[in-house]
């Protein structure tokens, strides 16, 4: 499993580096929430870690071809691809796919570790250090589109959130930021 978390990251890194997407500061935000998460709530923390990497590795490739909403596929069927090459045990490898699947939320998570990665995924925009990263990279964009953009994100993702450990924690946060953009918006 360690082999395989290790060539997450180095896919993760090297489409990151030919795309520039996601941003690299997100990746390791999100990784280093979900292992964390792992290890408190008694999940499989490589899974976790493999899962924060792949999750959206394809990003970057699906926005140049116009397809972001197919980033979840694409960066799946990469997983499975990845997978291939490695001796998993089913059982983990399933894991794995469904952390990516499922890392925009779904009704029932197919396990505990998928639950996280989704949850991980959530301070990219509504933690204040995850949103600070975001505004930063987006900086040349039309300022309305960047505020309207963020406020989306934002909510997609409060909505998103399921474990209490995690809303506990980015509830101060969201809120500053709700404010935030408020001001932004404010005429
Ligand atoms: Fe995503």
């Amino acid at each position: 499993m360690k082999d395989f978390v290790k060539l997450a990251k180095e896919f993760a890194l090297k489409e990151q580096k030919s795309t520039s997407m996601p941003l690299l500061q997100h990746i390791e935000l999100a990784s280093s929430v979900g292992v964390g998460l792992a290890n408190k709530l008694r999940a499989n923390s490589q899974i976790v870690e493999a899962g924060t990497y792949l999750m959206d590795c394809m990003i970057g490739e699906a926005l140049n071809q116009g397809k972001l909403p197919e980033h979840i596929k694409m960066s799946a069927d990469k997983t499975i691809e990845l997978l291939k090459t490695t001796d998993l045990s089913k059982k983990d490898k399933e894991n794995i796919v469904h952390c990516v699947m499922e890392h925009h939320g779904v009704k029932k998570f197919y396990s505990l570790e998928s639950e996280i990665c989704c949850n991980a995924d959530c301070y990219r925009f509504i933690s204040v250090k995850g949103f600070s990263y975001a505004m930063r990279y987006l900086r040349d964009m039309p300022f309305e589109d960047l505020v309207s953009l963020l406020k989306n994100k934002s909510n997609e993702k409060w909505n998103a959130l399921t474990l209490n450990e995690c809303k506990k924690e980015l509830n101060p946060q969201y809120e500053l930021i709700k404010q935030f953009i408020s001001e932004l918006n404010r005429k």
